[in-house]
């Protein structure tokens, strides 16, 4: 491990258009890439640094590979360095023989959102920031409420009205404005984009920002740490609005260009969706949709009918020759009782789909059950 200077410890260089390779300044705030209406990306020096800078027990002990320049702005509440873990009596009834699942749910608040939401407002704090807004299919909105108490920041939250009580009570508990809408996220995003222009708040809306992807970045990092020598051969991940999947697959880019991992070990990435919202499915199997397509589904994350990053969605899905897989909510909830009753847990509809996606994929062969599998349980199971 180093001892760098604090200033020092991000090795950020600059923010950068995925599509036409246009810089941005990484010292001024910054939202997307307005040059093709795309998520900025962060690039950094990628040196042969340490990969582990600071032993924090959290996900900033990558701290050279993560954006916030001054230690002082850190926002930490403990996230990530969760625990990977198995589901053996599932794995046998299947017959699966490397069955492994990243679980997210010991994550304050309660999800991989605080991955993100711990980076983005240490990054607001360090840029001067004082009012923020999101709009949110739940998680993410008690995960910034939390963040934003701890920075002593405003935080506006919207959200649907159907979503679960458990969801509004987080927001609530820590202090935050939560406005409840009609309609899904999209609606949602409309609302804080006219409180982003009236109000001047800062608008953490998924990929609309830079730093929310490189605080879930760290999912991938602690894969590669913790599973070095056997990378799994495919990864399953519940996708709405993307960060996670590309988030995993930019770790495992840099983690290359730092010389620590060979192309050839990467994973086929499967992005999973709800049947009644399933954007990116459709388009990967070139079906024509619109927005007004989709439904809520009861995995509330992936009802996202319009994904700002699906670009870069389908370019991991495709570059990592992975698959697209939809399950219902009657699958999901199948799934929920059958993790529940066979492992004695409780899990979030998300983790659920992604079980069942794995074994749709299995009957149709595109899954091996001799392969080394991979699921993201990316947050904890609550009353519904
Ligand atoms: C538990 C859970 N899983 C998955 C997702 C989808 O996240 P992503 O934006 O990374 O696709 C969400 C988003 O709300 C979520 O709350
Ligand atoms: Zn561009």
């Amino acid at each position: 491990m180093t001892t760098l200077p604090l200033s020092q410890l991000s090795l950020l260089r600059k923010l950068q258009c995925p599509s036409c390779g246009k810089n941005y300044s990484p010292r001024l705030l910054q939202t997307f890439a307005t040059c093709c209406n795309q998520p900025l990306v962060a690039e950094y020096a990628l040196a042969s640094e340490p990969l582990v800078v600071e032993d924090t027990g959290s996900m900033w002990r990558y701290a050279h590979y993560l954006p916030l320049f001054d230690v002082k702005n850190r926002v930490t509440l403990g996230e990530g360095l969760t625990p990977i873990v198995e589901w053996p009596t599932l794995a046998n009834r299947y017959g699966l023989r490397h069955l492994l699942i990243k679980d997210e749910s010991g994550n304050p608040t309660g999800s991989f959102k605080a991955r993100g939401l711990s980076m983005a407002v240490s990054k607001a704090l360090e840029l001067g920031i004082e009012e923020l807004v999101i709009p949110t299919a739940g998680n993410a909105g008690g995960a910034l409420s939390a963040y934003a108490r701890a920075a002593g920041l405003h935080a506006t939250v919207i959200m649907p009205k159907d979503t679960p009580e458990h969801f509004k009570e987080t927001c609530e508990k820590y202090g935050a404005n939560l406005i409840q809408v009609s309609g899904m996220i999209n609606a949602c995003g409309r609302i804080a984009s006219e409180i982003q222009a009236k109000r001047g708040a800062f608008n953490l809306a998924t990929m609309k920002e830079p730093y929310r992807l490189e605080g879930k970045k760290t999912m991938g990092y602690e894969i590669f740490e913790q599973l070095t020598d056997q990378l799994p051969d495919v990864i399953l991940y519940p996708t709405g609005g993307g960060t996670g999947l590309i988030g995993i697959w930019k770790a495992f880019q840099e983690l290359a260009q730092m010389g620590l991992l060979s192309p050839e070990k990467f994973p086929r990435m499967v992005a999973v969706q709800a049947e009644g919202c399933a954007p990116i499915a459709d388009r990967i199997r070139g079906v024509q949709s619109s927005p007004e397509d989709y439904t809520m589904s009861i995995a509330y994350g992936l009802s996202v009918p319009q994904a700002f990053a699906a670009d870069l969605i389908v370019r991991v899905i495709r570059e990592s020759d992975g698959e697209v897989v939809t399950v219902s909510d009657r699958e999901i909830i199948k799934g929920i009782n059958e993790i529940g009753l066979s492992e004695n847990l409780s899990i979030c509809p998300e983790g659920a789909a992604v079980w069942e996606g794995l074994k749709k994929l299995i009957s149709e062969n595109k899954i091996q059950p001799s392969e080394r599998v991979l699921l993201l349980n990316t947050g904890a199971g609550y009353p519904m």
